[in-house]
């Protein structure tokens, strides 16, 4: 299936088929863990999953889809979509690994180009994913589309720490250090720069936050965590 957002979609999308053998690895090492972490907090945005429908955008290995799985129940259903290949393979076999095969579904999907109808779903997430995204507003603006009315958005992207020390010290962490651990762990160094480079390019959250208003979203909030490493952007559509 052809996918939408030209050579940029086409160089992330090799670029992670290329890495998804240590992705999983390397989340976990080079965040020190603190993605499982992230991950659960993103989720306890929802206060109820039982019986609701989620999408998981831009989903990769499945790890924010296995942990809405657990943290709902057998009614939650979840359908997970990445348009790499080789992510969505090592996602599924986590998913049988995990008995999870009846809660989450997980396909080939272009976020940019989403399949799905008009508000149809009962929330609509992505982790670490829009940052990548070759059209950030397009992309949002599917995933607005999707969601139900009432329905919540939440997602979960890098930030820059807004305290000059702590950041100093993390821009020497994430730009020197990460590149050359994760290059040399993944063999892929420039998957490991563009990392870096992604994040300190990306729109600061109340930039992020004006545009989720502009396409329709309300109560739309900016929470960060661990010292502004990453945040949790979410809102409910009108
Ligand atoms: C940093 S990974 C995040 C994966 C996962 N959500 C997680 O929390 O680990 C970014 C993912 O976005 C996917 N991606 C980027 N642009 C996409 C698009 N337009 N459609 C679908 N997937 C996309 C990549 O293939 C990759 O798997």
């Amino acid at each position: 299936m052809k996918i939408t957002g030209g050579a940029k979609a086409k160089s992330v999308e090799a670029m992670f088929s290329s890495i998804a053998h240590r992705y999983d690895f390397l989340n976990h090492f080079l965040s020190l863990g603190f993605d499982i972490t992230w991950r659960k907090k993103a989720i306890a945005c929802f206060s109820d999953l039982r019986g609701k429908k989620i999408l998981d955008v831009a989903c990769g290995t499945g790890d924010l889809a296995i942990t809405i799985a657990k943290a709902g129940d057998e009614t939650t259903r979840i359908t997970a979509g990445d348009f790499s290949r080789e992510m969505i393979e090592i996602g599924k076999t986590k998913i049988k690994e995990a008995d999870l095969d009846s809660a989450v579904t997980m396909e080939f999907s272009d976020a940019l180009n989403l399949t799905y109808h008009d508000n149809s779903f009962d929330g609509v997430t992505c982790a670490f994913g829009v940052r990548n995204f070759a059209g950030l507003n397009r992309g949002l603006s599917e995933m607005t589309r999707v969601l139900k009315p009432g329905g919540r958005m939440v997602i979960l992207e890098f930030t820059q720490p807004s305290n000059p020390v702590f950041g100093a010290l993390y821009k020497f962490y994430f730009t020197q250090m990460l590149p050359a651990v994760g290059g040399l762990l993944s063999g892929n160094k420039d998957a490991y720069k563009y990392l870096p480079d992604t994040v300190y390019q990306f729109p600061a959250p109340d930039k992020l936050s004006a545009m989720l208003e502009g396409l329709g979203l309300e109560r739309v909030e900016f929470n960060p965590l661990t010292f502004g490493i990453c945040g949790i952007h979410t809102g409910i559509k009108k």
